[in-house]
């Protein structure tokens, strides 16, 4: 397990948003931010067992990490074969990074006035890939594990604490929104800062 790769990422992230936030630059924010989220996921390593485990059936969201400001939060998805979420948005930028396996994300448009749903473009993302979502340009989908035989794993980046966010699913037949809070499914987060053995190492 190599966290550094982990600290790193964070490090970086926390410097981006303290930069553009001044701004509020959203479009800078996620151009640079899957470019730090595309070398997170190039290495396979560093992401802690706990965090990994892949459950029976559905998908758990496991917090990685919160930026005290909860400017941007970190989190872990593990998906069971076929596993998918409703139809939802976000309400702020969403960067997916695919650590292991495959996942598709099927693009919804929302008529502003009837609700009605439309279905846009399906984008299919393999280790490394990474997806930009910006609720600002349309940001409703829904997330399918690709595979049918396995479990998959990606790394999502939020503009925001994305557990404590009120946000929506859409029923795909009518459009009918729902609003929800999705929380995360661990109730401890990782502990990424215990660099003793390395310092000691160092004599
Ligand atoms: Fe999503």
């Amino acid at each position: 397990m190599n966290p550094a790769r982990l600290r790193r990422f964070i490090g970086d992230m926390t410097s981006l948003v303290g930069g553009a936030w001044q701004d509020n630059d959203e479009t800078a924010t996620v151009e640079v931010g899957a470019r730090l989220l595309g070398e997170l996921v190039k290495n396979d390593d560093w992401l802690p067992e706990a965090m990994a485990e892949c459950p029976p059936h559905g998908y758990v969201q496991n917090l990685l990490w919160c930026d005290p400001f909860e400017r941007f939060s970190v989190v872990s998805f593990v998906w069971a074969p076929s596993a998918k979420t409703p139809v939802h948005d976000h309400q702020v930028w969403g960067l997916v990074g695919m650590l292991r396996g495959s996942e598709t994300s099927q693009a919804f448009a929302r008529d502003g006035k009837t609700g009605e749903l439309t279905k846009g473009n399906c984008s299919t993302l393999a280790p490394g890939d990474v997806e930009i979502l910006r609720p600002s340009v349309g940001d409703i989908h829904q997330v399918t594990n690709a595979l049918s035989d396995c479990g998959s794993l990606s790394i999502h980046v939020y503009g925001g604490n994305i557990g404590a966010v009120r946000r929506y699913t859409f029923d795909p037949a009518t459009g009918k929104e729902n609003l929800f809070v999705s929380g995360y499914t661990n109730k401890a987060v990782p502990n990424l800062w215990d660099r003793s053995s390395e310092v000691r190492a160092a004599g």
